[in-house]
């Protein structure tokens, strides 16, 4: 079986970070957040994958180069226009042909039970489509799901009254006749192609969809917010690993220190990832803290936050907390306090 995973959104909800890098390709515990999704595919023996892409997708061909060598092959189909999700999935029809396939979002971070998924699907031997449904306490900006028996009554997309508090988690199994609806569909009030609503004209027409609880952890990374959380799961289930050096320092809880990497006199907490080749002195690091490869923090606190690679901070009073540090940033001789989120390549300095 094949799975199509949808990766050209815009990600405006996580500017200035998604300007130059697609959203879900933004670092979760030094990989890129797609990579986790792609990990449970395999886990599930789906090695065959669709990845629709935006036009400029230079940066995901490292997906199959660097993550992912030899073990997935990847076909890159190219969404020319952010269109809309069902208007993703049209894109991938010759790929995909007429066998029923996975559909994920690849900005969403879950730990999804694929088997359980596929197999659940399989059992019903009517079913054109099957949706994976998570409780959530605010529905209004998901498409929102009304259930009986299994079956899905009705779809919604952000209703301002909810019917329900199930909504759409982003993982679809999806039969082949799917397409021809979409074809037919009508663009949203947002000027997009739904998946939702291609659903939504699937019950109506009388056509089978059911339901699948997700009970695993569930997050939309669409946000700032968003993406620490899927870091903080991340970095609970790390080992501990020290390839780079330390000298005089205190350590606690899992950390993973990547090789060429010199820490002096600081204290680390973890759960804690710090890449190859930074350099770190006196400082308190975790918990809850990625460091990317080549970043330089002296004399700074840093927690619960996420430096993408090259960032530098040094002499940084107050603590860092729930924080991103664009690529190659630097934060520099200031004492703030509160959120910091500063994109690639620029500096606070003072
Ligand atoms: C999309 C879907 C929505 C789903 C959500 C999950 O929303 O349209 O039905 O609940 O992903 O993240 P969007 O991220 O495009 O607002």
């Amino acid at each position: 079986m094949k799975a199509l995973i949808l990766c050209a959104g815009t990600g405006t909800r996580l500017r200035p970070f998604t300007h130059p890098l697609p959203k879900s390709l933004m670092p979760v515990g030094n990989r890129p957040l797609v990579a986790y999704l792609i990990d449970q595919l395999m886990e599930a023996g789906i090695r065959e994958i669709g990845m629709v892409v935006p036009p400029r997708h230079r940066e995901f061909l490292e997906l199959s180069r660097v993550w992912f060598p030899e073990k997935v092959v990847f076909e890159w189909i190219v969404q020319h226009q952010p269109l809309g999700l069902a208007h993703a999935v049209l894109q991938a029809r010759s790929y995909l042909q007429e066998e029923p396939f996975l559909l994920l979002l690849g900005d969403n971070f879950m730990q999804l039970d694929v088997r359980q998924m596929v197999q659940q699907f399989r059992s019903f031997p009517d079913a054109e489509g099957l949706v994976a449904l998570k409780r959530v306490r605010d529905p209004r900006k998901f498409g929102v799901a009304e259930v009986a028996e299994k079956r899905i009554l009705r779809l919604t997309e952000k209703p301002s009254k909810p019917a329900s508090n199930q909504i759409v988690a982003g993982a679809y199994m999806l039969n082949p006749s799917v397409f021809q609806v979409i074809e037919q569909l009508k663009p949203s009030a947002r000027g997009e192609l739904e998946m939702t609503d291609a659903l939504q004209e699937m019950v109506q027409q009388g056509r089978p969809i059911y339901a699948w609880e997700h009970k695993g952890f569930w997050q939309d990374v669409g946000s700032a917010a968003g993406l620490l959380k899927a870091n903080k799961i991340v970095l609970q289930k790390i080992g501990n690993r020290i390839d780079g050096t330390l000298q005089g320092c205190s350590v606690t809880g899992p950390v993973r220190v990547g090789a060429g990497s010199r820490i002096v006199r600081s204290k680390l907490q973890g759960p804690l990832i710090i890449g190859q080749g930074c350099t770190i002195e006196g400082a308190q690091l975790g918990p809850y803290l990625t460091v990317g490869d080549g970043c330089a923090i002296r004399r700074a606190h840093l927690r619960d936050s996420l430096l993408m690679s090259g960032a530098c901070i040094q002499d940084w009073q107050k603590p860092v907390v729930r924080s991103i540090l664009g690529r190659n940033s630097t934060l520099k001789g200031a004492a703030s306090s509160g959120r910091i989120l500063l994109a690639d390549d620029s500096t606070i300095w003072s």
